[in-house]
């Protein structure tokens, strides 16, 4: 069935056989390759039912593949004021922020420092990675001569899995997203922290939040909207973090009354049936076994899920079976199969173009039309099961979706791969009919940055630092 306009694989078959075109070989792999892609209504309501299960052995402290982080900190008020600088770390740049926040909803963004992590520095040593981002900050300051103040208050987005015990402190539990820094798992990145800008001469300034991006997210949205319960990521990796009442933490030591935002580190989430590219991808991977649905929906694998099934079909000669082709590992990104989607021409002459480009050249309207079908069919999967996810968090909270739910998310992904939302929309009401249209999807642009400003804010007022 044609999706919103896009061919999957089977619009691609039916076409093929109206022209007579196809061989019975490659109309059975194109079938193959559809059923191993598939996620049916049928999945995703089954993928709830474990979702839930698991979120439950989270909370409890039981073994479970989503960890369930308390954040220590509640979503904001909309009344958090004042100047904060606000760290980001966890993609391929690493940003520095100075952000104002005026206590009536609204948040300013005064500067922006972006440093790409050289990838020795994201591979090499712990020392050398929190020596790079003090410098950054150090480099920023001087850049906009900004006059730090005593006990300058600093954010830190810190954007893989921490165990927290307050939110001035964490330990990291695992790398994700190809970070493999030494001597960081098992630390206290705060401390970390403090201890490269202390090198830097940076001593005003004072880490007041540490946080994950999902959290930043929802932060963010919150400081503006007070339905909003959900922050998400789909970006180079992904991520959910919502509002919960204390009182179902189980695993917190003493928990006071009232809510906490808990990060599900939904990456790691397990029970999703995996196909035979899913786990050469994973097996290849500096992490295998772990970020399991990360590796099925987010940036920084979904080229490469499709470049090994474009491998397959180029060693079996049913796609540029004319030209010379080859993808080797990691040339196919994800912004590439977004510009192959994002091609509605008839002839599909961005697609040649983008070909050409690779020195793919001579290519036919069959080989284009099956290279488009192959990306939307491994991205709609990508977006059904980031839908099914999205309903098990939203009906952990609230089961038959009565009350209003603002999804604060951000990242990439979302906001630029053709039909990405627009899938996910469709999904949520194929599982929920009219009662999806009250959990309304948002983008929040620089979550990370003023989101964990606000998240400063917040914890400086006293509520949430410790539990
Ligand atoms: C990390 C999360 C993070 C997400 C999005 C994942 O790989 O484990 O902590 O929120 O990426 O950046």
């Amino acid at each position: 069935m044609a999706m919103y306009g896009q061919p999957d694989l089977r619009e691609v078959i039916f076409a093929l056989e109206g022209d007579g075109m196809a061989s019975q070989k490659l109309r059975d792999f194109l079938e193959s390759i559809n059923g191993k892609f598939d996620f049916t209504t049928e999945d995703m309501r089954r993928m709830v039912q474990s979702f839930h299960l698991e979120m439950g052995n989270g909370l409890s402290g039981r073994k479970s593949s989503l960890k369930m982080l308390p954040a220590f900190v509640d979503r904001a008020t909309g009344k958090e004021k004042g100047h904060f600088v606000a760290l980001d770390l966890g993609g391929t740049n690493f940003r520095v922020i100075q952000v104002e926040l005026d206590g009536r909803g609204h948040a300013r963004v005064n500067h922006t420092g972006k440093f790409v992590i050289p990838n020795a520095v994201m591979r090499g040593t712990g020392t050398q990675l929190f020596n790079f981002i003090a410098q950054s900050i150090e480099k920023f300051i001087l850049r906009y001569e900004i006059e730090l103040e005593k006990k300058s208050k600093l954010g830190f987005t810190f954007s893989f899995p921490i165990d927290q015990k307050n939110i001035v402190s964490g330990i990291l539990i695992n790398w994700t997203k190809g970070f493999t820094a030494t001597g960081v798992i098992g630390a206290n990145v705060v401390k970390l922290l403090e201890e490269a800008i202390r090198k830097y001469g940076l001593e005003n300034i004072q880490v007041a939040a540490l946080a994950n991006d999902t959290v930043g997210a929802l932060a963010a949205k919150s400081y503006e909207d007070p339905d909003c319960d959900v922050g998400i990521i789909f970006g180079t990796g992904t991520n959910a973090c919502y509002r919960e009442k204390t009182a179902n933490i189980l695993k917190l030591k003493n928990p006071v009354s009232g809510h906490m935002i808990v990060n599900t580190e939904w990456g790691n989430y397990s029970k999703i049936k995996s196909n035979e590219y899913d786990d050469k991808l994973d097996r290849a991977t500096n992490n295998p076994g772990r970020q399991r649905m990360e590796k099925m929906i987010s940036g920084m694998y979904l080229g490469e899920v499709a470049r090994l099934v474009l491998s397959d079909m180029i060693r079996s000669k049913f796609i540029f079976a004319g030209c010379k082709a080859r993808f080797s590992k990691g040339n196919f990104k994800t912004r590439h199969m977004a510009l192959v989607e994002s091609d509605k021409s008839k002839d599909l002459i961005k697609i040649e173009g983008y070909l050409e480009g690779l020195g793919i050249l001579d290519t036919t309207h069959e080989d284009r039309a099956l290279l488009k079908g192959v990306c939307r069919t491994i991205s709609r999967r990508a977006a059904r099961i980031s839908a099914a996810a999205i309903s098990s968090v939203v009906t952990w909270m609230d089961p038959k979706l009565r009350a209003k739910h603002t999804v604060a998310i951000d990242g990439t992904l979302y906001e630029k791969y053709p039909n990405f939302r627009r899938t996910i929309v469709a999904a949520l009401r194929e599982l929920h009919g009219d009662a999806a249209k009250r959990t309304k999807l948002t983008q929040v642009k620089d979550g990370s940055g003023i989101g964990v400003a606000v998240v400063a804010a917040v914890a400086s007022r006293g509520k949430s630092r410790s539990v």
